[in-house]
């Protein structure tokens, strides 16, 4: 049996990465391909913890009041629910030849808790570190999308706030991802502008993965 790829799509809130995890979906099933999505947060035990989390419905007690946890007790969540996903859902459906692609991935660690963690670049080691055993993906894309553009996005798809919602911090992810793959050499990872019509970006994934699958594109 050849085992599927396994693909991921990352990028700043509002990016687009859950629309064209969708769309590369149909687009791969259209051509018979079998494939699983699913997303990071998963739908595990502590990836639902973390979806209550980011919804700050968990809060641990501040001096100046009730607070998220600290950047490093959630890059320990997030590390844990990304082990526990690769090893219930995302390994298990690769060996059974299916394609998986992930909404988001250990770069979100990367990218999140390092730059709540201050931009230090211990942190970035340390999560890196956390993350060592959490298997490679065979393609990241990255959604480069504006911060103000993303920022719009969030706005019209009128969900709650999150913890992470916050102006300044999106600016510094949105220029963190632009070299991204500085911090995983070996990688595979592209870039697509995703500021563009959504038919322009998911023609444009859908290209990077016909080369990744040594389709004449
Ligand atoms: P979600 O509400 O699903 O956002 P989106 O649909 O835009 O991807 O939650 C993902 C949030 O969690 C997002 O703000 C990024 C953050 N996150 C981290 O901070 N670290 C991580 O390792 C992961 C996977 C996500």
């Amino acid at each position: 049996m050849i085992e599927g790829l396994f693909i991921v799509l990352e990028g700043v809130d509002g990016a687009g990465t859950t629309t064209h995890t969708k769309l590369l979906l149909d687009g791969l099933r259209q051509r018979g391909l079998p494939v699983h999505t699913t997303r990071e947060p998963s739908d595990g035990p502590i990836g639902n913890m973390l979806r209550q989390i980011l919804a700050g419905r968990v809060v641990v007690p501040g001096i100046r009041g009730p607070r998220p946890p600290s950047w490093s007790t959630m890059a320990l969540l997030f590390a844990a629910d990304r082990l526990d996903h690769v090893e219930a859902e995302i390994v298990p459906n690769l060996l059974d030849g299916v394609t998986v692609l992930s909404d988001r991935y250990d770069h979100s660690s990367v990218a999140y808790q390092s730059v709540t963690g201050g931009g230090d670049p211990d942190a970035v080691v340390w999560v890196k570190e956390l993350n060592r055993h959490a298997r490679r993906p065979d393609l990241t894309i990255v959604l480069d999308v504006p911060p103000e553009i993303a920022a719009q996005r969030r706005i019209q798809r009128g969900r709650g706030r999150e913890i992470y919602d916050d102006e300044d911090l999106q600016v510094q992810l949105a220029k963190f991802y632009l070299d991204i793959e500085r911090h995983f050499p070996g990688d595979r990872i592209v870039h697509v502008d995703g500021s563009r019509s959504v038919q322009e970006v998911a023609a444009d994934v859908m290209k990077h993965v016909r080369t990744l699958r040594g389709e004449p594109v």
